[in-house]
């Protein structure tokens, strides 16, 4: 996205018109708002995601997935995660009966960080 407005900006600096400078401002300002709005939408980061789910979640779904407690889906075999990532998003922002609820306690982003690692733990 950046390097495309760079380009672009690029190309019309040396344009030489009168309406140069005019063009310059007016793509700089869509350009900001665009990479903004990209980066919100970046896909999920799995070396974040590896650091929440260590931190956070693997005292009782385990470092591979494998349960540590009774009731505890088994990520290594799958449980659970033929749900769509925002129907478990929101089910952890909630938490269970015996999971807490991470609702303020993680950022979104990072629960949805988190969930991509966890889907690489199936086998
Ligand atoms: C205290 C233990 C515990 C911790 C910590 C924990 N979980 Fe859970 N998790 C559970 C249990 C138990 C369930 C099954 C639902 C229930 O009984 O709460 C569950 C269910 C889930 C499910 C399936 C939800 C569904 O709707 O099917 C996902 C996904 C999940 N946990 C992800 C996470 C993530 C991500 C973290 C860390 C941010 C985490 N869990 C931390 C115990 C825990």
């Amino acid at each position: 996205m950046l390097r495309n407005c760079l380009f672009l900006l690029r190309h019309t600096l040396s344009l030489g018109t009168g309406l140069r400078w005019r063009a310059v401002v007016i793509l700089s300002a869509i350009c900001t708002v665009l990479t903004l709005a990209s980066a919100g939408s970046r896909a999920a980061d799995f070396f974040a995601g590896q650091k929440i789910y260590q931190a956070h979640c693997a005292r009782c779904h385990g470092p591979e997935g494998r349960p540590l407690l009774p009731n505890v889906p088994n990520f290594y075999q799958g449980e659970r995660l033929d749900a769509p990532d925002g129907f478990l998003v929101r089910s952890i922002k909630a938490g269970g009966n015996l999971m807490p609820s991470f609702n303020r306690i993680i950022k979104d982003r990072d629960i949805l960080n988190a969930l991509a690692y966890i889907r690489t733990l199936q086998r």
